[in-house]
């Protein structure tokens, strides 16, 4: 589809943008004061990550800030999404402060600015200093104290140069894929510490709030969520209802407290002895007011009823895909997904304005004899996803922009190097760059937009 024609489908001062995370492209994991993260320890741990890949190196971005800063510029997008690695300013989680990894994010954004980029900065993208573990990690109040500090003192130096902020990115991946299903760092299966780290997660969210609120009074501040698209698998009473009980302990275990100061009754009813101790004022913490919040989305999750009448709450299985068509990380497409977790979210919950902070397809294809990337599959996967968008903006529902999942192939956590989402192909044996053909279809795209920086 011509870029021009969807371009014309969405507001003027609407924001595209490109996203990645500092884990996923860094590199330079032990330069300048460095530390790992529950992630270096994960990745080197046997049988955790494809190939038994790290982030040692990944895009080496760490090296090449200037080069892909030009990159994006290049590209034509308004607006850059990227995370701020924790383990970098506070090596150990908490004291001892290191400088010199705040010089780098100064130069990031810095950069971006003397670019005309505007920037969305994530505190969180799931790299938590490993020293922290020696506490519980997010099983422990104490990891959300921490995280107000190292909010605190990004704020302090950035928050006059940042755009939008956003404290944690999908909650539930470094919450249920991390501490129930044991896929993610630091790959515990236990449904005690899964809602202890929920509740400390969403505690250090609201107190984030709290020292971004007080640094930089103004600067937008959101979270990111990766929604569940909850479709039950068929019209019947037990499908409906585990889809109600999935879309409460998926959903409903973050966004309740966030923007309805609760958590579902019936997660509460069937965890009442192993919830953590929610203190007094912890709800009005967590779910004080944000300017924003963010839509993570790839693919929907379609739920039946688990036909083992023992099985414990949220009793669901994941039921088989209705569209045979997937990428390559086996994702079904469904772009109405979209639509459908939209309009349930917006009918559950008093939400503010809405950017898709992530949106995207894995495919392989590598760099071709002609020295060009042919991705159709993947630019096919951003029309259906945009063409939707632009219907929900329609209808009226508050979206401010959408960013591309991602600026460039990367570090797929579990998946290792062997999944690529990136509209720029990159050679990890020579670190070249090589735009795709989705990336320069997004890029004219982008391009129709004025840039108000
Ligand atoms: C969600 C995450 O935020 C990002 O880190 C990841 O690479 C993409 N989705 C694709 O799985």
């Amino acid at each position: 589809m011509d870029p021009k024609i969807l371009a014309a489908r969405f507001p003027g001062d609407f924001v595209f943008g490109v996203a990645t995370a500092a884990f996923q492209i860094e590199g330079a994991s032990k330069a300048d004061g460095r530390k790992p993260s529950i992630w270096d320890a994960f990745s080197n741990m046997p049988g955790r990550v494809h190939n038994r890949d790290n982030g040692d190196v990944a895009c080496d971005h760490y090296n090449r800030l200037d080069e892909d800063l030009d990159l994006i510029k290049e590209l034509g997008v308004e607006a850059y999404r990227f995370s701020i690695a924790w383990p970098r300013i506070y090596p150990d989680g908490i004291g001892p402060l290191n400088e010199t990894g705040l010089d780098f994010y100064d130069r990031l954004v810095d950069g971006c600015k003397a670019r005309g980029i505007k920037t969305f900065a994530t505190l969180y993208h799931w790299d938590l200093p490993l020293t922290l573990m020696g506490d519980g990690g997010w099983t422990a109040r104490s990891t959300a104290h921490a995280f107000q500090r190292y909010t605190q003192t990004v704020i302090r130096r950035l928050g006059d140069r940042l755009d939008a902020v956003a404290t944690f990115n999908e909650p539930w991946c470094s919450v249920i894929l991390s501490h129930l299903m044991g896929v993610h760092a630091p790959g515990e299966r236990n449904m005690q510490a899964t809602l202890h780290a929920a509740h400390y997660t969403n505690l250090a969210h609201g107190l984030g709030v709290e020292a971004i609120r007080s640094e930089a009074p103004k600067l937008p501040v959101g979270i990111v969520f990766n929604a569940m698209s909850v479709i039950p698998a068929s019209d019947s009473e037990a499908d409906k209802a585990a889809a109600v009980r999935a879309n409460d302990f998926h959903n409903g275990m973050f966004f309740g407290p966030v923007f309805k100061g609760e958590y579902p009754k019936a997660l509460l009813e069937a965890y009442e002895p192993i919830m953590p101790k929610i203190e007094e004022n912890d709800l009005k913490v967590i779910s004080q007011k944000i300017d924003w919040w963010g839509l993570n989305y790839y693919t929907p999750m379609r739920v039946a009823a688990d036909p083992d009448p023992k099985a414990a709450y949220p009793a669901h299985i994941q039921a088989a895909p209705v569209h045979p068509e997937k990428t390559d990380i086996g994702w079904e497409i469904d772009s109405l997904g979209l639509s459908h977790v939209v309009r349930e979210l917006y009918a559950t919950y008093d939400l503010p304005e809405c950017y898709i902070t992530e949106n995207g397809a894995a495919y392989n294809m590598g760099v071709g004899a002609d020295g060009t990337v042919d991705d159709q599959p993947r630019l096919n996967y951003y029309v259906d996803h945009l063409s939707v968008t632009a219907d929900l903006i329609k209808e009226g529902y508050p979206f401010r922009g959408y960013f591309a999942w991602s600026l460039m192939d990367n570090f797929e956590w579990a998946e290792g190097y062997s999944m690529r989402f990136g509209l720029v192909h990159v050679d990890y044996d020579t670190q070249v760059r090589t735009v795709k053909k989705s990336g320069k279809w997004y890029s004219e795209l982008a391009e129709q937009f004025p840039k108000g920086n």
